[in-house]
């Protein structure tokens, strides 16, 4: 009799165990499938890369794509509303240092003004009355630029860069001003110098072609890092 009691007992207990185990593993099953469908709603919403109310709902629940795809959007709007494009003059490459930085940036094509009679190292030895001092003394040099006409139709935003020769910047980007219609074009200087200040060089550009929307302009070291040139860059908020 005693035997038979025990033996229901242990059944009994059993029984007991039995069940809440197959709870637990019931509510664990629950919570895996609710995980995923957190995962699938983010998924559903990644491709949806303009609307922004999708990318956010999906950054709460997924961070990573998320924020992938906020990088894509606004890299795609940069290029596309803006049409920039940089164009710079560099004898010594200074300049296009940053044009390249700013190219990197900015994600923006790019044209280079090359003399047509290149810039020899006597021809810039400055303060030795060499090529460069001379035309820039001589206020009716325009040396002839080498590189390829640009059809600048497409372009809103220039970035304009040069070194500054004695203070002002080069006759050739004079060259270029007077070359091409830069009406109703944005356009911001840039310039790289041993210590002299950007002044009235790109002001002095700009009264050839009033008709542009020229901004402040920009003086940079050869030292400048790309970090200044992004700061620079978002500072114009273009
Ligand atoms: C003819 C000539 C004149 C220059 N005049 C100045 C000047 O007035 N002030 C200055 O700070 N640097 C002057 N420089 C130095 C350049 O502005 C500087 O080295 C610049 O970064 C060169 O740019 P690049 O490498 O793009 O050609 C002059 C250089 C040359 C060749």
């Amino acid at each position: 009799m005693i035997k038979k009691y025990i033996f229901s007992f242990i059944l009994l207990l059993f029984v007991i165990i039995l069940s809440s185990c197959n709870n637990s593993s019931t509510n664990k099953t629950n919570q895996i499938m609710t995980t995923t469908n957190n995962i699938t709603t983010s998924n559903e919403n990644q491709p949806t890369t303009t609307a922004s109310n999708n990318v956010q709902s999906a950054t709460s629940q997924i961070t990573i794509p998320s924020t992938n795809i906020t990088n894509t959007t606004t890299s795609e709007e940069l290029n596309n509303e803006n049409n920039a494009i940089v164009i710079y003059f560099s004898r010594t490459n200074n300049t296009e240092k940053i044009a390249n930085y700013i190219i990197e940036l900015t994600n923006t094509e790019s044209y280079e003004i090359l003399a047509k009679i290149p810039y020899t190292d006597d021809d810039i030895k400055y303060y030795t009355n060499c090529r460069a001092d001379q035309e820039q003394n001589d206020p009716t040099a325009r040396p002839e630029i080498g590189s390829e006409i640009i059809d600048l139709s497409t372009y809103d935003i220039i970035y304009l860069g040069y070194p500054i020769w004695h203070g002002q910047a080069p006759k050739i980007m004079y060259t270029f001003v007077e070359s091409y219609d830069l009406t109703n074009k944005t356009i911001i200087p840039f310039c790289t110098s041993a210590s002299s200040p950007i002044g009235s060089s790109a002001t002095n550009l700009a009264k050839i072609e009033p008709n542009a929307n020229w901004l402040a302009g920009k003086r940079f070291s050869a030292t400048s890092t790309k970090n200044e040139v992004e700061e620079w860059l978002n500072s114009i908020n273009i």
